[in-house]
């Protein structure tokens, strides 16, 4: 399966590669798109002009500039995609729901198969304990540029998924100076180091606290899950896919 690389001279660019190189697998990175030119092992280009490989799937971890630039070539190519960029704008995702009438497209802010089994969790949480404040608190590496974090977000979608009555979302007290309503998930954002990614969903009651959590060690989790994903999507039709469609 030959894959092309949303982001290869970047963090996550490299724990794909390193996923693909330390499994038995069928993938192949036979070329990356990037900022910058670059030569690792495969070419990664900074021009799409320039992308001239057979390709079967596209794995993007990126920036949401370079997800809609590559976005267009696969729409043009009918390629599927693999999109883990975070950060998007609601008008950016929508567009992207565009896309995926043309193309399968996978999206996911979060690849690890135990946050999307932790979103199944605190959905049950969240129809019994009815009358508690949800409060949602990210930790992650000083080096991160979006906040929340789009797994915090996939987290409170999540809960208002099943909810009859929506929550709002609250990501700021600091300009609101006003009491907590019911009727919010308050989001905390702490970064700080080298902190992969650390999500608390706290469901604080009069007398008592839920606290669920997930903690991530490697970025290696989010490539691996890229890859199943690049494996579920490749024959599937046009369409947009996530991380349920595996669980
Ligand atoms: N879904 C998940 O499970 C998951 C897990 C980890 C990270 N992420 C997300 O993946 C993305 C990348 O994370 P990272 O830690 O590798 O970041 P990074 O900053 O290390 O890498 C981003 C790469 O994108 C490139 N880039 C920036 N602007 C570009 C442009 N206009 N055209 C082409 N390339 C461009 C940069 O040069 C860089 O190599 C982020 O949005 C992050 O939140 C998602």
């Amino acid at each position: 399966m030959n894959i092309l690389l949303n982001g290869a001279n970047g963090r996550m660019g490299k724990e794909v590669i390193t996923a693909v190189n330390n499994q038995e697998n069928n993938f192949k990175i036979v070329c990356g798109y990037d900022k910058d030119e670059a030569n690792l092992g495969f070419p990664v280009y900074n021009n799409i002009e320039k992308i001239h490989e057979n390709l079967d799937v596209i794995i993007d971890f990126s920036v949401p500039a370079a997800t809609f630039e590559i976005l267009k070539y696969a729409k043009k190519n009918g390629i599927p995609i693999v999109i883990a960029t975070t950060g998007f704008s609601k008008e950016e995702l929508e567009k992207i729901e565009e896309y995926s009438k043309e193309i399968p497209i996978f999206r996911s802010s979060n690849m690890s198969l135990d946050i999307n089994l932790m979103a199944n969790i605190i959905q049950k949480v969240a129809q019994v304990l009815t009358d508690s404040d949800i409060e949602i608190i990210e930790t992650h590496h000083n080096r991160k540029v979006d906040s929340p974090s789009g797994t915090a977000i996939l987290l409170a979608d999540a809960i208002n998924e099943v909810l009859n009555e929506k929550k709002k979302y609250t990501f700021d007290r600091m300009q609101k100076r006003e009491k907590r309503n019911k009727n919010e998930i308050g989001f905390s954002s702490i970064r700080g180091g080298n902190i992969v990614g650390e999500h608390t969903v706290a469901f604080f009651g009069e007398s008592e606290t839920l606290e669920i959590t997930h903690k991530a060690y490697s970025r290696q989790v989010f490539a691996e899950g890229a890859l199943k994903a690049a494996e579920y999507i490749v024959n599937k039709k046009s369409g947009l896919y996530n991380m349920k469609d595996i669980v």
